[in-house]
Order: C-alpha cells, then sequence, then structure tokens
C-alpha cells in the first residue's frame, strides 16, 4: 500500500498531531482499565519525543454523541499515559480553539500532550471541514495510528489529511503489515477460525475469508445457526433468524465449490447461561431444552489438529461462553494450539478475541493480536479503509 510511515520524515522540532485510538474501558473510579492501546501506541510515541518532536495527541473515547461529558473524558488516559513514558502528558481540555492552540503553542521539543475527546464535538463524526482545519491547525505533521478507528471516516481520520502531510505511526503500519500478509499473501495451508453469535455479522467475513482459505473453521453461538441449516437438532441454542437463509444459502455454496467448512461435531450444553447451570456434552445434535455453550471435546481436537498444520490463521471472535470458566475450554485450547505454533504467523481479531487471548496470558506469544474491534473485521471482509485509504491519497508528503 501506498503511504508513508513516521521513519520516512524529519520530526525534529515539528508539531507533530497523532491520531490514536484510546477508546478503552474505565472502571468505576474513572481510572483505565485495559491500557493493551495504550501499551501498543507507545512505540510511535516515543519514537517521536526520542526524535524530538512536539506530541500533540488527540482520540476519542466512547459514544458521548457530540456533547462534552466528565465520564466520557480523557483526563485518566492522560495521567496513565505519564505513568507509562514516565514523564508528564499535558491534559488539554479541548481540541480545537484559541486556548488549545496557546496551551500547544508552548510546547518544547519532546514534549507530549493530549487533547480532550474529540466526539465532545458533533463535528468529529460528520468528517466536518472547518473542525478538520482547526485540529490541523495545531500541527505541521498529521500521523495515524488509530487502528482501531481506521473504519470510520470523521474528521480526526479522513478529512485532518486533506490539510497536513499524513503519514502512518508504527501500531498503524504494524496492523497494515500483518493483516496484508495474510489475506494477500499467506502461508499454506491458511486457516480461518471465526466465533461470535450472529450470522449477520460475520457474512461478508465468511464470504471474503472463503476466497482465499484452505479450511474456515466456524464455532461459538453462530454455529448453531449453521448446524440448523444443515438439518441438525440446536435445542434451546442462541439461533440467528435473520441469518438462517444466508447459512443456507453459504452451506449450498460451499457444496458446490468444494470447499472446506468446518463445524463442530459435539458440544458442551448447559440448561441455563450462568455459572452454576448443569452442565453436560452432547453430540452434533442438542437436546431439547438444552443451549449449546462451547465447543465439545472431539471438535476441540479436530481444531486443534487442523490448525496445527496450519502456515497461517486468522482467528475472530471466541468458540463459547469464554467469560464462564466452564464453558471456556475450546477457546482456551485454541488459544494454546495457536501460542505453541512456532513457524505459523497466528493474527488475532481485536475486541472479544483478544480480550480472550490476553487473559489467557498467551497474547505476547501469537505473531499479532490487532487493537482492532470492528476495524479488523471491515479489513477481513475486504474493505478499504478510509482512515487508511486517506493517507495513501493524502497531499505529498515533505521529506
Ligand atoms: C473501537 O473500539 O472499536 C474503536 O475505538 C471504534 O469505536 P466506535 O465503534 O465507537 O467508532
Amino acid at each position: 500500500m501506498n503511504y508513508k510511515t513516521i521513519e520516512d520524515v524529519p520530526i525534529k522540532s515539528r508539531r507533530v498531531l497523532v491520531r490514536a485510538d484510546f477508546n478503552v474501558p474505565l472502571d468505576a473510579k474513572g481510572n483505565v482499565a485495559d491500557e493493551t492501546r495504550l501499551l501498543k501506541t507507545l512505540p510511535t510515541i516515543r519514537s517521536l519525543i526520542t526524535r524530538k518532536g512536539r506530541v500533540i495527541l488527540m482520540s476519542h473515547l466512547g459514544r458521548p454523541e457530540g456533547k462534552k461529558s466528565p465520564k466520557f473524558s480523557l483526563k485518566a488516559v492522560a495521567d496513565r499515559l505519564s505513568k507509562l513514558l514516565k514523564k508528564p502528558v499535558k491534559f488539554v481540555p479541548d481540541c480545537i480553539g484559541a486556548g488549545v492552540k496557546k496551551v500547544t503553542a508552548k510546547m518544547k521539543p519532546g514534549d507530549v500532550a493530549l487533547l480532550e475527546n474529540l466526539r465532545f464535538h458533533p463535528e468529529e463524526e460528520q468528517n466536518d471541514v472547518k473542525f478538520a482545519k482547526a485540529l490541523s491547525s495545531l500541527g505541521d505533521l498529521y500521523v495515524n495510528d488509530a487502528f482501531g478507528a481506521a473504519h470510520r471516516a470523521h474528521a480526526s481520520t479522513v478529512g485532518i489529511t486533506r490539510f497536513l502531510p499524513a503519514v502512518a505511526g508504527l501500531l498503524l503500519a504494524k496492523e497494515i503489515g500483518y493483516f496484508d500478509r495474510v489475506l494477500e499473501n499467506p502461508k499454506r495451508p491458511f486457516v480461518a477460525i471465526l466465533g461470535g453469535a450472529k450470522v449477520t455479522d460475520k457474512i461478508k467475513v465468511i464470504e471474503n475469508l472463503l476466497l482465499k482459505v484452505d479450511c474456515l473453521v466456524i464455532g461459538g453461538a453462530m454455529a448453531y445457526t449453521f448446524l440448523k441449516a444443515r438439518g441438525y437438532r440446536i435445542g434451546n441454542s442462541k439461533f440467528d433468524e435473520e441469518g438462517f437463509e444466508t447459512a443456507k444459502r453459504l452451506l449450498e455454496h460451499v457444496k458446490q465449490k468444494n470447499l472446506q467448512l468446518i463445524l463442530p461435531q459435539d458440544h458442551v450444553i448447559a440448561e441455563t447461561v450462568t455459572v452454576d447451570s448443569k452442565s453436560d456434552t452432547s453430540d452434533v445434535n442438542i437436546p431439547d431444552g438444552w443451549i449449546g455453550v462451547d465447543i465439545g471435546p472431539k471438535t476441540t481436537e479436530r481444531f486443534r489438529t487442523i490448525v496445527g498444520k496450519a502456515r497461517t490463521v486468522v482467528w475472530n471472535g471466541p468458540l463459547g461462553v469464554f467469560e464462564i470458566e466452564a464453558f471456556s475450554n475450546g477457546t482456551r485450547q485454541i488459544a494454546k494450539a495457536l501460542a505453541a505454533l512456532k513457524e505459523t504467523t497466528t493474527v488475532i481479531g481485536g475486541g472479544e478475541t483478544a480480550a480472550a487471548v490476553a487473559k489467557l496470558g498467551l497474547d505476547s506469544q501469537m505473531s499479532h493480536v490487532s487493537t482492532g474491534g470492528g476495524a479488523s473485521l471491515e479489513y477481513l471482509e475486504g474493505k478499504k479503509l478510509p482512515g487508511i485509504e486517506a493517507l495513501c491519497t493524502s497531499k505529498e508528503v515533505q521529506v
């Protein structure tokens, strides 16, 4: 892809406006509850500090719908970043305007500031030109490091690139590198594992991946809709009525083209999806009154064998109700199997799958764990992400 990164441009003394994705969960006390996205942006920030840029960070947090709201403030992120960087991160209580200009104008080379939530202004999500221009007036160079927000065509991800030379940060470049490598030039066999609840949410991903993979493995709640479409009984398991016809059509397509789509052959089942529920295992047919909550032991073994032979694996979506310990075995075993593969490129989609792998402490053993939830899904659908496209078409970067 035709874009430049921070490594291709001079940084010294420049006001570098960095769009990060610091959309992180906050706990009841308002502190950062999961700092993964912060940690993954540190290489870009540190590089810019070392190279004596004046680093102005900006991000969204949550969906405040264009209104100022303390519970969506990025102040806690500034505090945590200060700790992680071991240097002050000046928190600026707005993202445009004279006050912001005054504070950022005083910054010295190597200083870092974080602007308040971009989405406190409705113009951000509207990709408003004036707002984009106002943001751009704070910097000399724009850096997009927000892979998680690259599927959004907003002022801070797209509009701003009309006004400033625009390059990618190290995280964004890494994300693009991994996704492109597996989607465009995978070592084979290439296996994709998909979980999650709704067929309709993943339909485009399934369609796109079926064109590319040697084997597509489906688990999680979505599998029950496919199994029903194949004529099996699914008891009281989650069923995506809206996606049922699509599931049937896809299975027909798979049969016609002789593609490899693997569904569970047995299940962990429960009476209710609760910690204290009675549970059991069943063969492919789930008895009435029971709910499928995880892949069963035979399926787990089969999936492990399939991924064991792969040279490239992409995984998006847990394979059972991972939050409940008794129903997490399938997800855990597959994560362990992937972690043990040393010659295989393993790419984990963001969101729930990344959280599951992190909870198991296996994230560092994967080739790449994406920071993007929706963004990684859209990439796997084969869509062009506007935040990345804007970097490719941005005006010439002066080197
Ligand atoms: C995410 O968490 O997926 C990104 O930060 C995007 O957030 P959004 O869905 O609110 O645009």
